[in-house]
């Protein structure tokens, strides 16, 4: 009889106390397995608008230079987001997705023993990637308005800190840090120490309190800022994000690179996106209206959101989100719950188009009539 695979046996050290991901559940898994048709998916922050026209027109006249490798270090996208941000192409780099950025970060950055500072909740592919490196996560919570907690963050760097992950605005909480708060993390941090400032829901923030990273690339800082074209641009299916930096940490991403991360289409489509100001506009206007009228409705509901900044609400339901998550998925709407974040009353959700936030909170109200007459 064949012996069981076991993959502790041939796993490098670190990699099978991995937590593992779990992902937002695809539209076709919930239909099937719930038996329901035109499921709506609230899940993973994707741009209801879905992608720029001007992405999708490159891609089509790109199409069929697709039998060439593209250009390793996508030169040209380069020089356009050096000449945006005022900094050098050579301080970009440009990976197959944000999480892409993340990954080279901790390959670059983290020795083994190394320890990263975190906020939770937040994205978990910071514990993931700092764990593969042998790397320690010291987790430290979000303060009482949800928020990254500048002043717990410094009392707990030690001489074995390497990075600090910042995201900003957070995922799961959508909560931004302000400029004060900023400044004075930046302002304490020893040079012995990288920050990683995560700005993939950069362009959905409208509070003028909202400090752009980019200040502090531009200053020397020992500051990675990460971007993205999954968010806003609706481009999350290409895979194409990027990372500006001081050169001297610049240099380091590039060392640990592959030869070509970023496909043809997803360059050329990335390109024609920053030009789509028309496509941007229409997707800031639509996440701004449902922003509003969902956290609108959960208040009514009794149910307090931590405030937003990005396309997605954290709001505390006050039942348990396991069940209610079952509940939502059997009317095909699917939602982040917050148990995989140790949150057991939350729910995320991404605002979507008008017609599905209106379906998100009517299937929630009912669920929330059911339960409190139980
Ligand atoms: C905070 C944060 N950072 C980075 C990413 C990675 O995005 P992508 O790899 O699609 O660019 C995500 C995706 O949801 C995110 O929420």
């Amino acid at each position: 009889m064949m012996e069981m695979a076991d993959g502790t046996k041939f796993a490098r050290k670190n990699v099978m106390d991995l937590p593992p991901y779990i992902p937002g559940k695809p539209i076709e898994a919930v239909e099937r397995e719930y038996g329901v048709h035109n499921a709506i998916k609230m899940a993973s922050n994707e741009n209801p608008l879905h992608t720029s026209p001007k992405a999708i027109a490159a891609m089509q006249q790109e199409l069929e230079n697709c039998y060439l490798y593209p250009e390793g270090s996508s030169p040209l996208l380069r020089e356009k987001l050096a000449a945006k941000y005022r900094v050098s192409p050579e301080q970009i780099i440009v990976g197959d997705g944000g999480e892409h950025i993340i990954i080279l970060a901790c390959n670059a950055f983290i020795n083994e023993g190394d320890e990263t500072i975190v906020c939770e909740p937040t994205f978990a592919s910071y514990n993931i990637y700092t764990r593969l490196m042998g790397g320690k996560l010291i987790e430290l919570s979000v303060d009482k308005e949800y928020r990254f907690d500048v002043d717990a963050v410094l009392a707990a760097i030690t001489p074995k800190t390497k990075m600090i992950f910042l995201c900003n605005p957070n995922n799961p909480t959508s909560t931004i840090i302000g400029k004060k708060k900023m400044q004075k993390l930046m302002d304490n941090i020893p040079d012995h120490v990288v920050v990683l400032l995560d700005e993939a829901y950069f362009e959905f923030v409208s509070d003028p309190d909202y400090p752009d990273g980019m200040d502090y690339v531009r200053a020397g800082k020992n500051v990675i800022v990460l971007r993205t074209f999954s968010k806003a641009y609706g481009l999350a299916g290409l895979r194409i994000g990027y990372a500006v930096a001081p050169l001297h940490l610049a240099e380091a991403l590039g060392r640990v690179i592959p030869a070509f991360p970023v496909t043809r289409l997803s360059q050329v489509a990335a390109y024609a996106a920053m030009d789509d100001e028309e496509f941007l506009t229409r997707v800031i206007a639509n996440n701004e209206e449902g922003r509003t009228y969902l956290q609108q409705q959960l208040k009514e509901m009794g149910m307090e959101c931590a405030p937003s900044s990005s396309n997605f609400i954290f709001v505390n339901i006050g039942m348990p989100s396991r069940e209610i998550n079952e509940e939502l998925l059997r009317q095909g709407v699917i939602v982040r719950p917050g148990f995989l974040f140790n949150c057991p009353e939350f729910l995320r959700v991404s605002i979507g188009t008008m017609e599905e936030n209106q379906r998100f909170i009517s299937a929630l109200r009912k669920i929330k009539a059911e339960y409190d007459a139980k």
